[in-house]
């Protein structure tokens, strides 16, 4: 059965105090719900499987109004429902922390299986981190949400890391926030090499572990 995307072709003004808008973060909160049920479901069966935790913790969150609106003017979209509803893939957050740098690979494998998730975009900043040094992979995926009398499409980002690069990421997060979002040049390049040694670090434990799991 094709199921229609969330609609709202409205070109009205985000006011972010109105029924509307409530009600289209309510859809996405129900979404991240289920996208996060699912993955609790992957992480138990991915625990029974591999005979350790793959997936340490899985963390959500709905983005803030105060948020939405600063991306939006950020990438010069108008302020509708239509370009809220088409362009801002992250309104519903999902974050997956692995211990191992394979394990992501394992979570993404059977992300891509299950069929309640539609995959609209995926980006390795594992295999090819970003400038900043940002690590982790992102996967689109819209899943179908009851919306009464109705099912919708809604898109959320599933952000797949390892504990390491999680460190890094929510520290960069909360030093680039106290800079007022840009970190001096040599603060960047700074966060750059401890990205790389994260990385290295990430790999030489990986090895580590592989080894001890080949002998049980
Ligand atoms: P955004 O406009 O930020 O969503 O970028 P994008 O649409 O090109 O997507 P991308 O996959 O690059 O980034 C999505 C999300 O990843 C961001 O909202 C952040 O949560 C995270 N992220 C990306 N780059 C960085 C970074 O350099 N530092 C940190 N701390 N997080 C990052
Ligand atoms: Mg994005």
């Amino acid at each position: 059965m094709e199921v229609p995307t969330l609609a709202s072709n409205q070109l009205v003004p985000i006011n972010v105090k109105e029924q509307e808008f409530q009600k289209i973060m309510r859809i996405y909160e129900m979404a991240m719900i289920q996208v996060k049920d699912n993955l609790e479901n992957m992480k138990n069966n991915l625990s029974n499987f591999y005979q350790y935790d793959v997936i340490n913790n899985i963390n959500c969150r709905v983005k803030t109004p105060d948020s939405i609106i600063k991306k939006m003017k950020r990438k010069q979209y108008d302020l509708n429902y239509k370009n809220l509803i088409e362009n801002v893939d992250d309104i519903a957050g999902i974050r997956v922390v692995c211990p191992f740098k394979n394990d992501v690979f394992k979570v993404v494998k059977i992300i891509e299986e299950n069929p309640n998730l539609e995959i609209l975009q995926k980006k390795d900043y594992i295999t090819k981190p970003k400038k900043s040094g940002y690590s982790g992979y992102h996967i689109i995926a819209q899943t179908p949400v009851n919306i009464g009398d109705a099912f919708a499409n809604v898109k959320t980002e599933i952000q797949i890391k390892t504990m390491a690069m999680d460190f890094w990421s929510s520290t960069e997060h909360k030093l680039k926030y106290k800079a007022k979002n840009k970190l001096s040049k040599t603060d960047s390049k700074k966060m750059v090499k401890y990205a790389k040694i994260i990385n290295k670090m990430d790999n030489e434990i990986m090895k580590i572990h592989k080894k001890y799991e080949e002998e049980t």
